[in-house]
């Protein structure tokens, strides 16, 4: 085998996703594999665009995240996963990582989900690794276990898998859905998803109850997509996310995400549904909450979750494309001309 190319440079841009079904516990750290499957809406907002430029000049990867150098976990996290991509590639030089990331970071909006999408779909082009899209999800899987969906558009589902080669994210067909997110908190969580975890797994006597109910729920929800029952989704939403935020506070010591705001916006979709007004609630590792609606209801729920949190505060979405690398990033064919890799191509749209 000759010597890859090394002097690549891909811009991708990927999208948050929010779980329906949650993905939370890990039978393998290594390797992320979950105990058990999940699904999610992958949207149309918050995304984080990632340009990788390979640079034989550098000793050590250089990553910065919305125009500034990132902190050292960030950028060891970083810097492992490039570990991955060159070793497949058969590469050893380094590479710049500009990202920029549309959503507030650490509010359980699903940062590194989008964020390891998209920096596998940017570091597989410009290391010249040919992957398809199931390749694709499962190497994303190795940076963050929910980037594993947000490489797929709208409904994905990733399978819990028996080991690294059978554990990746596919569509699943859904009826048209919509989000209306409230922002509660912009602030970092107090304990990572990774850490809470590894505490549930390790502490709470619920973990075992939560992984054979998963699985049961998840057939179920995939049932409810296919048969493009938007009701049955909505109720199981909102039921496996309230398990899940029971399931975290029973860890010892406890953790609790959920702040009084967010409950007074899951009261309000309470109200909602008593008017007649079809919306379910969801929040992954932290106090914001996702209320899942039809599309022609999202407007009207906005308004109301917007008396709660302030209307600068809630954002609709809908549902967003996978990982895609980004047209002007990919090097004219032929055209012999330099691909720009200084700064973040396509930041701010
Ligand atoms: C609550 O994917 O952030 O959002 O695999 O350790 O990186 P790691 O965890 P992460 O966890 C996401 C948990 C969740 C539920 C979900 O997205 O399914």
């Amino acid at each position: 085998m000759t010597t890859p190319p090394t002097s690549g440079s891909a811009t991708a841009r990927a999208f948050p996703n929010l779980a329906l079904v949650k993905y939370w516990g890990k039978r393998d750290e290594e390797l992320i594999l979950p105990v058990a499957g999940s699904l999610s809406l992958t949207l149309d907002a918050f995304p984080t665009t990632t340009t990788v430029a390979v640079d034989p000049g550098l000793d050590g990867d250089v990553f910065e995240l919305n125009g500034a150098a990132a902190s050292d976990t960030a950028a060891e996290r970083v810097t492992a996963f490039l570990d991955l991509v060159r070793e497949r590639a058969g590469a050893t030089d380094h590479a710049r990582v500009h990202s920029v990331n549309e959503a507030p970071t650490g509010a359980g909006l699903a940062s590194s989900a989008s964020g390891f999408a998209a920096l596998a779909r940017a570091a597989a082009a410009a290391y010249d690794l040919d992957l398809d899209t199931p390749a694709l999800s499962r190497l994303a899987r190795r940076g963050s276990g929910s980037a594993t969906r947000s490489v797929i558009g709208n409904v994905a589902l990733w399978h819990a898998g028996a080991d690294d080669e059978t554990s990746f994210a596919e569509p699943v067909p859904a009826p048209d859905l919509a989000m209306v997110i409230a922002t509660v908190d912009t602030a970092a969580k107090p304990v990572s998803s990774r850490e809470a975890m590894r505490r549930t797994a390790s502490t709470s006597p619920y973990f075992v109850a939560w992984i054979t109910s998963t699985e049961t729920t998840l057939t179920e929800m995939v049932a409810a997509c296919r048969a493009g029952d938007f009701t049955r989704i909505g109720e199981i939403t909102e039921a496996h996310a309230m398990r899940l935020h029971g399931l975290i506070a029973s860890t010892e010591p406890p953790i609790r995400y959920l702040k009084p705001r967010s409950i007074e916006v899951m009261d309000t979709v309470v109200a909602l549904r008593q008017e007649g007004v079809e919306a379910y609630s969801t929040a992954d590792a932290g106090p914001n909450v996702a209320v899942l609606v039809r599309p022609e209801q999202a407007e009207a729920v906005a308004a109301r979750l917007g008396d709660v949190v302030g209307p600068e505060k809630v954002r609709t979405a809908g549902p967003g494309p996978g990982a895609h690398l980004l047209p002007d990033a990919q090097p004219p064919a032929g055209a012999g001309g330099p691909v720009g890799d200084e700064g973040p191509a396509g930041a701010g749209s």
